[in-house]
């Protein structure tokens, strides 16, 4: 890979800021880096003291590559610490979660506040409800819910027993969730009968319904034998086979004790599907200990959370849905005591300046969100933002892809009015928290880059033979030592999980990112670098688009690939290749995208229909994509955009070359 070489702007942490921040400066950062480098173990047993445990851990940390046992022997529940804890401790009366409806009627959202008390009696209800089913510890959860509190009551509930749970973002299919149930043979899933969604109803039980239906024609070992559904729109749904429950006729019938369970640190807490490189998502493992210390330090170093501020109010705009939900709406964020807001709907429902509307009407302090959204923000204009007081924002974040420096500095003049750090914190599924991260108040910020890595992490920048790369010189990105809240595994898949992870580079976690450090030792992380593709900072595999896409009657063969986008930041371009007597027609076109987002989710639509009658291959058969990508981000083919393309003779040129 060639060098490149940047020269960006540098944004000194605000002295203003440094005063009151946990981390006051960069030597007190470099200073506790290389403690937490060169000591992990003392590191990461001060920090875990911070929680609450039932049994102390004998032995702080077991690595035998790629084996990572954190907190060996200790006992505690994440339920406990983002919960219980608080009650206990006085705080029952505090405001645990906000959540604001979608829909506005007569000029007024709904609101509803959960205090930690009144939090710990739904979750200890939906708990009795889970057991009552049958659910034990160990059994997995699917949850397939709308982002309303019943979704953070749920997984709480889950972990309150020991449940692991399996979220599946409210966007994707039917096929989707018949898959994901199979692979964790989950006997229960968690729904609403809909979801709001720019004025418009998600007909989430139906989903359920469609993946449930093939049972007995799918190869997989489907076995639900429960279905709980909230009413949250009033939809019109069948309720009449016996597996189906009300959510709250159930909740009527339990008390409102529930203990937790006494887990083991590396009790499994829950499995999140994401997508590789083959058609199947893979379900990535994440136990108790490890991920509960490092998700609760990450948000309370990377958010700057004060608990003794009574304004303080964070908000992330994601969806519990993905693991930016699970670690950064949830689970570190309620162990720091403060308040966490959850939003149900769009970001432009009613008008583009929903999300600022909360802003002000709730003065937020800390904001997380993507930059697609930041991008999509700054193309509905400026005056959006400017009709409202964002004066209440401290500290700014982004997740999910690079950000590009345009980007970056609007966010930081228009949201930011150039007095909030902007937190670029890199990260991924499999990491369970930020592993790359300014920290405001301490660490300069570049815009693009998510600067320096956090506590105990050791990442690096390697070529395929492992060998670390001189500044600014581009390469593998990848983690040399483990770190709290690393996965522990792909469910039922010990195999797929050495091979992705940790055969690329020998001794290092391979993250499947491409990456440079600068001369001041700054990440600058460019993207994927294996056949995933980053979609509006969705992780979907082109390898699932396609076979999809071959699902289809009339397709025969499908290559897909990314292509830059404006506002998603890559989009999806698909060559398919018919059968026989197919004809290629802008209405097939139409019907393939609606195909894959019936088979996936509306994420997963293509950009770019491409119809050619072959695709260019190299002589043992492998795909160019290079070549196909290069036709996709080229000019517009002229004249009839379903004429077929044919790629014969380049492809021929090229395995020549
Ligand atoms: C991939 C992980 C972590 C939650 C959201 C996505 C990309 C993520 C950044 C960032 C550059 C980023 C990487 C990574 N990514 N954050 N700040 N700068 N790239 O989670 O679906 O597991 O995807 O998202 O390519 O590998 P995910």
């Amino acid at each position: 890979m060639e060098s490149v070489l940047h020269e960006a702007r540098k944004f000194p942490p605000p002295s203003s800021f440094s005063a009151n921040a946990h981390i006051k400066s960069f030597d007190q950062y470099d200073q506790m880096y290389r403690e937490s480098i060169d000591n992990p173990e003392k590191f990461w047993a001060e920090k875990a003291a911070d929680l609450h445990w039932f049994k102390k851990w004998s032995r702080v940390l077991e690595w035998s590559l790629p084996d990572a046992k954190w907190f060996v022997g200790g006992q505690t529940n994440l339920c406990y610490n983002c919960v219980d804890r608080q009650v206990k401790d006085g705080f029952g009366d505090k405001t645990a979660i906000v959540w604001e409806g979608e829909p506005i009627d007569d000029g007024q959202p709904e609101v509803r506040r959960l205090t930690y008390q009144d939090l710990q009696r739904e979750v200890c209800k939906f708990a009795n409800v889970l057991k009552n089913l049958g659910v034990k510890k160990g059994d997995v959860v699917t949850l397939y819910m709308p982002m309303v509190p019943e979704l953070a009551i749920a997984m709480l509930a889950c972990a309150r027993i020991g449940a692991p749970h399996s979220i599946i973002f409210g966007g994707f299919s039917a096929s989707a969730i018949r898959d994901r149930v199979a692979d964790a043979d989950s006997k229960i899933i968690i729904t609403a009968d809909a979801g709001w969604r720019r004025g418009k109803h998600i007909p989430l039980k139906n989903t359920v319904d469609e993946a449930l239906q093939n049972n007995d024609t799918q190869a997989t070992k489907q076995t639900v034998k429960n279905v709980v559904v909230l009413k949250r729109c009033g939809n019109d749904i069948d309720m009449i086979d016996d597996r189906n429950h009300w959510w709250h006729d159930l909740m009527a019938q339990v008390p409102e004790a529930c203990p937790c369970e006494e887990m083991d640190a590396e009790d499994l807490l829950f499995i999140l599907y994401t997508s590789g490189t083959t058609g199947k998502p893979k379900g990535i493992m994440h136990t108790t200990g490890g991920y509960m210390v490092y998700t609760y330090l990450t948000s309370r170093y990377v958010f700057a959370l004060h608990d003794d501020d009574p304004d303080e109010l964070y908000w992330c705009t994601a969806d519990i849905g993905w693991i930016t939900g699970h670690s950064y709406i949830i689970y570190g964020i309620l162990p720091n005591r403060v308040p966490t807001l959850m939003f149900e709907g769009a970001p432009n429902f009613p008008g583009p300046d929903r999300l600022w509307d909360i802003v002000s009407r709730h003065k937020v302090t800390k904001f997380y969100t993507a930059p697609t959204a930041i991008r999509a923000f700054m193309k509905w204009g400026d005056e959006h933002p400017k009709k409202h007081d964002l004066s209440s924002l401290k500290v700014l974040g982004t997740v999910g892809e690079p950000i590009n420096p345009e980007a970056w500095v609007w966010y930081n003049k228009v949201i930011g009015s150039e007095k909030c750090p902007i937190v670029d914190t890199w990260w991924q599924t499999e990491t369970g928290g930020h592993m790359i991260t300014p920290l405001p108040g301490a660490t300069t910020t570049v815009p693009g880059s998510c600067t320096l890595p956090f506590f105990g992490i050791d990442p690096a920048i390697v070529d395929k033979n492992g060998n670390e790369q001189p500044a600014n010189t581009g390469g593998f990105l990848v983690i040399r030592k483990p770190w709290p809240s690393m996965l522990r595994g792909i469910y039922g898949d010990r195999e797929r999980f050495i091979k992705t992870y940790w055969s690329e580079i020998e001794g290092c976690y391979f993250a499947g990112d491409g990456a440079r450090i600068d001369a001041d030792g700054n990440f600058w992380v460019m993207g994927r670098v294996d056949d995933v593709i980053n979609v509006s900072g969705h992780r979907l595999g082109t390898a699932e688009v396609e076979s999809a896409l071959v699902s289809h009657t009339q397709v025969a063969e499908a290559a897909v690939v990314g292509v830059p986008h404006e506002i998603k930041g890559t989009g999806i371009a698909a060559f398919v290749t018919l059968k026989g007597t197919a004809t290629p027609t802008p209405q097939l076109k139409d019907e393939l995208i609606a195909h894959v987002a019936k088979e996936i989710g509306a994420i997963a639509k293509p950009d770019q229909i491409r119809f050619t009658d072959s695709l260019p291959k190299t002589r043992s058969g492998k795909i160019m994509r290079r070549l196909l990508r290069e036709v996709a981000t080229g000019k517009e083919i002229k004249g009839d955009t379903t004429t077929l393309e044919d790629y014969s003779v380049l492809a021929k040129l090229r395995d020549d070359a």
